[in-house]
């Protein structure tokens, strides 16, 4: 039996009944469903995961189906969600779950800690909205949301607001409905305690919301430090022959887009050296050995990610016949669609 709720949990549930998103994984509750919503809605707005869950369950409806999927299918199917070691650590740990657990998704969050990909976010989301078990998530609508409520001015990314805040959490999720407590709290903070413009006003926790009290809800929660963004300068060379053949590579470890194809790139370290790559000597070396033609350089674009800034300028040339180059194969041109490649490169090349 559950002891009475602190107010702070009735209220939140209460609102959760009557205004919870109505969202696909929360009709099936299965485990196999929520991790696959789980692992893609990391890093990923819900209006953009939705089409890849979708794509995901009807390509592979049983865990088994993924974990005996080929690699390349699992990566393209990803395309244009970024963050590929997601997708790599979803393969891995469908095989994982097949073959280590016999088909059973694992049940508890020990176990669950153990797939891939699976961090304590994802192993909380599991186990309380899959298994009824109470282990609060605690993500940046928890944060935000719990420092405003309760006036918590310590930083949430030093070692003891990451400690105070999932205390905190657990002590409130009422354990006869973790799920339904963790769902709430991403719903709500994203709907009504939001990062810019809360809707305070007509919020159900303003008359015990202490930021609120001592107006500090706009300054809440706390940081101390932003990471900082770097600067990454690319020139990718697509480079075209008599046959329609051009040259891509497959993007190695420990870098962005691992797994993912490419055009040979040319990296440059400055805002200077990018303006006048035609001038580096990997430009030259590549022209000369490929005997090719500068036909068009497009205007440069700009790429975010998580904390890089790319900048990426796409220069189209032509020779008589490619040739395999350093880890630069042949491919034809009308295949492309069929690889997994970066998204700017597949945006550039739709829009060509
Ligand atoms: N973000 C991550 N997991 C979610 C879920 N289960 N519901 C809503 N938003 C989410």
């Amino acid at each position: 039996m559950d002891l009475p709720f602190h107010p702070f949990s009735e209220i939140i549930l209460q609102w959760y009944s009557q205004n919870k998103r109505v969202l696909p994984w929360r009709n099936n509750k299965n485990p196999y469903s929520v991790w696959l919503s789980e692992i893609i809605l990391q890093q990923t707005r819900i209006e953009q995961g939705l089409s890849y869950y979708l794509k995901f369950l009807e390509a592979f409806p049983k865990v088994e189906d993924l974990a005996n999927a080929d690699e390349d299918l699992v990566m393209s199917l990803w395309q244009g969600l970024g963050y590929y070691s997601r997708a790599r650590n979803l393969h891995a740990a469908a095989k994982m779950v097949v073959n280590d657990f016999k088909g059973n998704f694992p049940d508890s969050y020990d176990d669950l800690r153990k797939l891939p990909g699976v961090g304590p976010y994802t192993a909380s989301a599991i186990a309380s909205i899959s298994f009824q078990l109470p282990h609060a998530v605690v993500d940046g609508n928890v944060y935000r949301l719990l420092s405003r409520y309760f006036n918590i001015s310590t930083p949430i990314d030093s070692g003891a607001g990451v400690r105070q805040f999932f205390e905190l959490a657990n002590e409130l999720i009422p354990h006869s409905k973790p799920g339904d407590f963790n769902q709430a709290m991403m719903d709500f903070g994203s709907l009504v305690c939001k990062p810019a413009n809360p809707k305070c006003v007509n919020c159900p926790l303003n008359a015990g919301c202490l930021g609120l009290k001592s107006k500090q809800v706009d300054m809440l929660p706390i940081k101390r430090g932003k990471t900082k963004v770097s600067k990454r300068y690319f020139v990718y060379l697509i480079l075209k022959d008599d046959n329609l053949n051009t040259l891509v590579r497959k993007r190695g470890p420990k870098d962005i887009w691992e797994g993912l194809f490419e055009f040979p790139l040319i990296e440059l370290q400055t805002e200077e050296e990018f303006n006048h790559f035609q001038d580096s000597l990997d430009y030259q070396e590549f022209i000369s050995h490929q005997k090719a033609d500068l036909l068009k350089i497009h205007k440069p674009v700009k790429h975010v990610l998580s904390h890089r800034h790319l900048f990426v300028v796409f220069a189209e040339l032509a020779c008589r016949k490619v040739k395999s180059f350093s880890s630069y194969e042949p491919k034809k041109y009308e295949n492309l669609s069929k690889i997994g490649m970066p998204r700017v490169i597949t945006r550039f090349l739709e829009n060509e």
